[in-house]
């Protein structure tokens, strides 16, 4: 009788313990492992205006055409934006550091087709892009492999829809500032986009130890009502992102564009 009670109580200390010593509780809305972004946050709210978020998402739905040889539609419509908003930007140039816009210090795009890496998801290739950048020897940065794992701290990162669980957690040991995304694996779902469904903040608030001694301020649906399109046609019927067309048997093109659908059997 009193072994089996002690063998019920072990998981509820062990619960209550890693609570109390890891710094932040996965269930106590007011010690959060991650910081909850957006209008109704539990810790203040965004401290950059919207035109600010909505002006680099604007950037991550561009870097997809940058990336992907002009095309505005691509199948694998993620792309991402890695800025510094603590750095002096290039906006108004007065007054408040938050009135202005950052620094673009990278992008990227999925592009696990093109290269035939499963693990190429838009943040990664972004995460991937700016670690070469930032190591560059005869680059801006020139920073040592620390300096450039401590410097993702002062980034955020923008994405055209929610992380997936790799993704997430590369966020996560990035440690970036922020992680801001548009559409979300919910709506991706609805879409009939195959998914593996745990929102990013599932995997922030189960990180333990040092993975939760950053805390990024997460926002989502930034913008969403302009990255949907870009996931509507590829598994539902809905209409082509502007600047793109149906075509038989290609899905949505760019009109000048022959043959642009990419595996949608390799997704
Ligand atoms: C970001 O901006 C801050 C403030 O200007 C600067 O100290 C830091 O080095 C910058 N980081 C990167 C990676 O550019
Ligand atoms: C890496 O980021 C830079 C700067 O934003 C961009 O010019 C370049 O196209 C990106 N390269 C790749 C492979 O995404
Ligand atoms: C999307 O919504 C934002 C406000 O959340 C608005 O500023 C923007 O103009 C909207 N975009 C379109 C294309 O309606
Ligand atoms: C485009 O794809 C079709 C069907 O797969 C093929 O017959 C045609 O030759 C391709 N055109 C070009 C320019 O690659
Ligand atoms: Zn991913």
């Amino acid at each position: 009788m009193q072994l089996s009670l002690v063998v019920c109580a072990l998981p509820l200390l062990l619960v209550s313990s890693s609570a109390t010593s890891y710094g932040c509780d996965l269930h106590d809305p007011s010690n959060p492992c991650y910081i909850a972004g957006g209008g109704a946050s539990d810790l203040g709210p965004d401290p950059v205006p919207f035109s600010t978020r909505a002006y680099w998402m604007r950037r991550a739905i561009a870097a997809l055409a940058d990336i992907n040889e002009g095309s505005p539609c691509p199948f694998a419509a993620f792309g991402s934006v890695i800025v510094n908003h603590t750095a002096p930007g290039k906006g108004t140039g007065e007054g408040d550091r938050a009135d202005q816009l950052g620094v673009e210090v990278c992008i990227g795009a999925n592009s696990l087709v093109r290269d035939g890496n499963p693990t190429l998801h838009g943040e990664i290739a972004a995460i991937n892009n700016c670690s070469r950048i930032l190591t560059d020897p005869d680059g801006p940065y020139k920073l040592s492999g620390p300096e450039a794992l401590q410097a993702l701290s002062d980034l955020s990162l923008y994405t055209t829809a929610e992380a997936c669980p790799m993704c997430s957690s590369a966020i996560l040991y990035g440690g970036f500032r922020e992680y801001i995304f548009s559409t979300s694996i919910p709506t991706l779902r609805s879409l009939s986009w195959p998914q593996i469904v745990i929102r990013s903040r599932e995997i922030f608030s189960r990180s333990v130890g040092r993975l939760s001694v950053h805390r990024t301020r997460i926002i989502g649906d930034v913008l969403a009502n302009e990255t949907e399109q870009l996931f509507k046609w590829q598994y539902a019927d809905g209409e082509c992102p502007s600047g793109c067309e149906k075509k038989e048997g290609s899905g949505c093109v760019k009109p000048t564009t022959l043959n642009d659908s990419t595996g949608k059997d390799e997704l």
